[in-house]
């Protein structure tokens, strides 16, 4: 018996809806499951800058002998990039100026000199290019870090191995530099 036409379009009815519906959840686990390399250094960033902020702050808070103690913020920066590194992290982060007060933090690739240069002209922009280093490509970003507390610039100023001395608020004394290998 041939099938009823009514019957046969119900049923390509219904294997369309299913593909559909089929394609639509693809597209959203895509979504969920795909992030932007971009996105993952700004979101990197997000979480390094609210703790620089949470530190500068208990830091400034802290005051005499116990202050003294503390590790900078810069050695806190350090050694915590250090531990995430040692577990096997294939992100890295550093602290970096044009002036720093630590020799080690000048820039020590191109695209870290270009992107210094670039955030310091345009402290709400953001530098991202894609570098290689040791035969390997990474995306590499740099945000600008900014004297957003008073400590900032009486610290930098003060500091026995300041190359600079004039900082002032809102200056943009350096750049935190994130890298994503885009191949692994
Ligand atoms: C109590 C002192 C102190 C305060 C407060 C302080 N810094 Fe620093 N900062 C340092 C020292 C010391 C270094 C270098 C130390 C190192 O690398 O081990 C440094 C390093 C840096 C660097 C890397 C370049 C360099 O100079 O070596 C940047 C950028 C920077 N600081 C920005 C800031 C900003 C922005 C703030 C405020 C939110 C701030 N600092 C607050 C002492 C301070």
């Amino acid at each position: 018996m041939k099938p009823r036409p009514i019957f046969s379009l119900l049923a390509a009815t219904v294997v369309l809806a299913l593909a559909v519906g089929l394609l639509r959840a693809d597209e959203k686990a895509h979504k969920l499951t795909t992030v932007s390399t971009r996105k993952m250094a700004d979101s990197l960033h997000a979480i390094i800058a609210a703790d620089q902020r949470a530190y500068a702050e208990l830091v400034a808070k802290s005051q005499g002998a116990a202050a003294e103690r503390l590790p900078t913020h810069a050695q806190q920066l350090r050694q915590a990039a250090q531990a995430i590194q040692k577990k096997g992290a294939e992100f890295s982060y550093t602290l970096r100026s044009l002036t720093p007060i630590n020799p080690n933090n000048g820039p020590q690739s191109d695209v870290e000199q270009t992107g210094l240069d670039f955030v310091a002209q345009h402290p709400e922009e953001n530098y991202y290019r894609e570098e290689e280093l040791g035969g390997r490509s990474y995306f590499t970003a740099v945000y600008a870090e900014r004297a957003t507390l008073a400590s900032c610039v009486e610290c930098h100023n003060q500091h026995a191995g300041s190359p600079r001395r004039d900082w002032k608020a809102g200056d943009v004394m350096g750049a935190v530099v994130v890298r994503v290998p885009l191949e692994f």
